[in-house]
């Protein structure tokens, strides 16, 4: 019987000890299926049902908690310390070949036939070729299949028990699958994804908080924290590469099958693995894997090339604390200390300033980089860089260089030394140690670059909203840097409608310098678009009438096409219909704004700065001069209307009016339609199943209507 059938069977009517081991087997084989193989069988509700399913009666029956259970992933508590524990087996390190090229293969190569002995013209030598990744180093301890112990390499002798930290890694299973020995020791490197790793700094860049060096630094910090629930906000990941301690185990003849035994068990072991014959298979494995390494999802430092025979391991056993018969291949580093040489500012599509490091050219990742990103003002603050000053960049995967931090002026001398000796790893992890506010008692942080209050593209105002990290340009559609998104934005179906304006054909045009600003659209000529790369008469004809046709439109398409920041399209409604027309709306003050329905501060203010800009109002003047029209109404007397100044809140379904009827015949008397029910609600629209929102207007004793009622209020009945 599958677990699966076993699970049915027993949810007709289970004994509680027989269902919890059922739900056990079941929710670590989903999470295997999840974590592991990349490839789940449920969605995740399905596993959120069972796992609940599994907590409520392990709650009932306490007695049926089992260290396997799925539920006590971060079931741990905050510790004082971390205990020391002691390694069976040492964790060993192995030797680093640093040359990049290929003589690093031939010299490992060269080195094992000579300790086993053999001639020059044996044959060629098996060996396991595999990723060294970046993390650190770990090892599990298995006894009959369960995780008992899981613990640092330290100094490799002695380590430290992390087990509630790693137990809440999905990926690292609590109960080994198949037949489990009674003691198995898996050696592994835990790391950090590269995209859980920018997600997670996206998230503290947006909190305005430290962001972190690298995905190893990150990994192995969270491994060391004394509360197991801040590593399962880390997104961790883990990967399989050896053994320690076994016992009971009949050990596979070679790494490359002992590799794959792992893996049956249920772990994770990386697939961009080789098994090949000689000093040939693991140049082009190192080749091989130097091209895709970009691609990799996580970061590696070099490959690993281990003799693949566990008998010729054993014979050539160990020098000092590596064994003779594996050897680490480097890449090039993926974050160098250079010379931050100045800081200038790149204007993005959505109008964002960026400030750019201009640094002295450096080697990293594979190329030479010589720009990066600072991200915003405040990172580049927190991280206390100033012009002239050595700092780290990193450049890994497809992700564009970054400067990810500063050398502390105490730990210069070094990053000197390590230009001389090619120690940029000793650099970049001591500047991680120190952290930039190791030294700020002692040197005060002195900025020497400042945000401009005129983007350097267009010369529009820079403005940063409250709570925001970011520096905008309030330029729109006159910045050449935003050209092309607001065009895109202003030929978009739900505003001005201009079919045939797309992707490709707004590159060609902005790019050949045909259209600088939105009015040069309503210029553009048949020879001028029938010149165009790939463009036919027939569709250089089709385009201009989609262009004439677009003049004719209304006003909330035009106000939302003009791309002022926070005004969407139900802004632009709301200030349509309560202005009525758009001289009224351009002369606005803040105040008058912040009168509209749903315009709070940020929107008032971000219309405010548009229209007081020279450049924006006389765009709008061309493009009414081009022809752009529409009808324009009176502005709304709000005040006089039946039910100005209302807020009404709808629940439950009405007998003939939809909620968006509804909603909209309240809003045209003057009332507010808000979601939830609180003290400011004047009434409440009770239909069919009303749910929690009555229950709270009856306890706030807010009257309630039905729809007869309300179409009586409307004077429709
Ligand atoms: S084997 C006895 N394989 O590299 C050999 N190590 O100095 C033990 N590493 O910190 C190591 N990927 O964590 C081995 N595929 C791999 C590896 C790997 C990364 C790390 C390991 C240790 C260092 C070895």
């Amino acid at each position: 019987m599958s677990q699966t059938d076993l699970f049915a069977a027993n949810s007709q009517n289970p004994e509680p000890a027989q269902e919890a081991a059922a739900l056990r087997a079941l929710l670590n084989r989903h999470a295997h299926l999840y974590y592991v193989l990349d490839a789940p069988e449920v969605p995740d509700a399905e596993y959120d049902r069972l796992f609940q399913r599994l907590q409520a009666l392990e709650q009932a029956h306490p007695e049926l908690l089992t260290p396997d259970s799925p539920t006590q992933r971060v079931g741990g508590r905050v510790l004082d310390s971390l205990r020391a524990v002691r390694h069976r087996v040492p964790m060993l390190s192995i030797q680093t070949e640093t040359d990049t090229t290929e003589a690093g293969a031939r010299a490992f190569d060269a080195r094992v036939r000579r300790e086993l002995g053999l001639a020059a013209d044996a044959p060629p030598v098996e060996y396991a070729a595999e990723l060294k990744f970046d993390g650190l180093a770990i090892s599990l301890r298995y006894e009959d299949g369960l995780l008992v112990l899981g613990s640092t390499r330290g100094d490799g002798e002695t380590g430290e028990d992390v087990t509630q930290n790693l137990r809440t890694i999905g990926q690292i299973p609590l109960k080994l699958q198949g037949e489990a020995p009674p003691v198995l020791e898996v050696r592994g490197e835990v790391y950090m994804r590269r995209d859980d790793f920018e997600r997670l700094n996206e998230r503290q860049r947006e909190a305005g908080e430290k962001t972190f060096i690298n995905p190893r630094n990150t990994a192995a910090g969270a491994i060391r924290q004394l509360d197991p629930a801040l590593v399962a906000a880390r997104k961790l990941s883990f990967f399989a590469y050896g053994l320690g301690e076994v016992q009971g185990w009949a050990l596979p003849d070679t790494h490359g099958a002992m590799l794959d035994a792992l893996q049956a068990f249920g772990l994770p072991v990386s697939a961009e693995r080789i098994v090949g014959a000689g000093a040939q298979a693991l140049v082009a494995f190192h080749q091989h894997v130097a091209a895709r390494r970009d691609e990799l999802p996580f970061d590696i430092d070099g490959v690993v090339y281990k003799v693949n025979s566990l008998a010729l391991q054993r014979q050539l056993g160990f020098k000092s604390r590596e064994p003779r018969w594996a050897v680490a291949h480097k890449y090039p580093a993926q974050e160098q200390v250079t010379r931050l040489n100045g800081i200038e500012i790149q204007v993005g599509r959505t109008g964002k300033l960026t400030p750019v490091a201009k640094l002295e050219p450096v080697f990293v990742g594979g190329t030479t980089v010589s720009n990066a990103t600072l991200h915003n003002l405040f990172e580049l603050r927190r991280k206390r860089a100033r012009v002239g000053d050595q700092v780290i960049v990193r450049r890994a995967g497809d992700v564009i260089p970054e400067v990810v931090g500063v050398v502390p002026t105490v730990l210069a001398p070094l990053a000197e030394r390590a230009a001389r000796t090619g120690d940029e790893e000793a650099v970049v992890d001591a500047a991680a140690q120190a952290g930039p506010t190791a030294i700020a008692p002692r040197v005060p942080y002195v900025p020497n670059f400042r945000m401009p209050r005129q983007c350097p593209i267009c010369g529009s105002a820079v403005v940063r909203e409250k709570g925001e990290v970011n520096h905008r340009c309030s330029g729109g559609i006159v910045c050449a840097a935003q050209r092309k998104q607001a065009i895109l934005h202003y030929a978009q179906r739900r505003a001005m409608d201009i079919e045939g304006l797309g992707d490709k054909l707004v590159d060609q045009l902005v790019d050949g310098g045909i259209v600088r600003s939105l009015p040069d659209l309503y210029r553009l000529g048949l020879t001028a678009l029938a010149a165009l790369d790939r463009m036919a008469e027939k569709s250089a004809a089709n385009l201009l009438k989609a262009l004439e046709d677009s003049k004719k439109t209304t006003l909330p398409r035009f106000l939302f096409g003009l791309g002022i920041r926070h005004v969407g399209e139900s802004t632009a409604k709301d200030l349509a219909r309560h202005f009525g027309q758009l001289d009224r709306i351009m002369d606005a003050t803040e105040g008058q704004l912040l009168e509209v329905n749903d315009v709070g501060p940020v929107v008032a203010q971000s219309l405010h700065t548009f229209f007081a800009q020279p450049h924006n109002r006389e765009a709008v003047a061309q493009l009414r001069a081009a022809g752009v029209h529409w009808e324009e109404g009176a502005p709304a007397e709000r005040a006089s209307l039946p039910l100005a100044g209302q807020t009404f809140v709808l629940t439950g379904t009405l007998p003939t009016l939809s909620r968006d009827e509804a909603k909209e015949r309240l809003e045209a008397a003057g009332a507010k339609v808000a979601g939830s029910v609180s003290k400011k609600t004047h009434c409440v629209v009770a239909g069919e199943e009303a749910g929690s929102k009555l229950d709270k207007a009856r306890e706030l004793g807010i009257p309630v209507i039905d729809e007869a009622a309300l179409l009586a209020l409307l004077g429709l009945r």
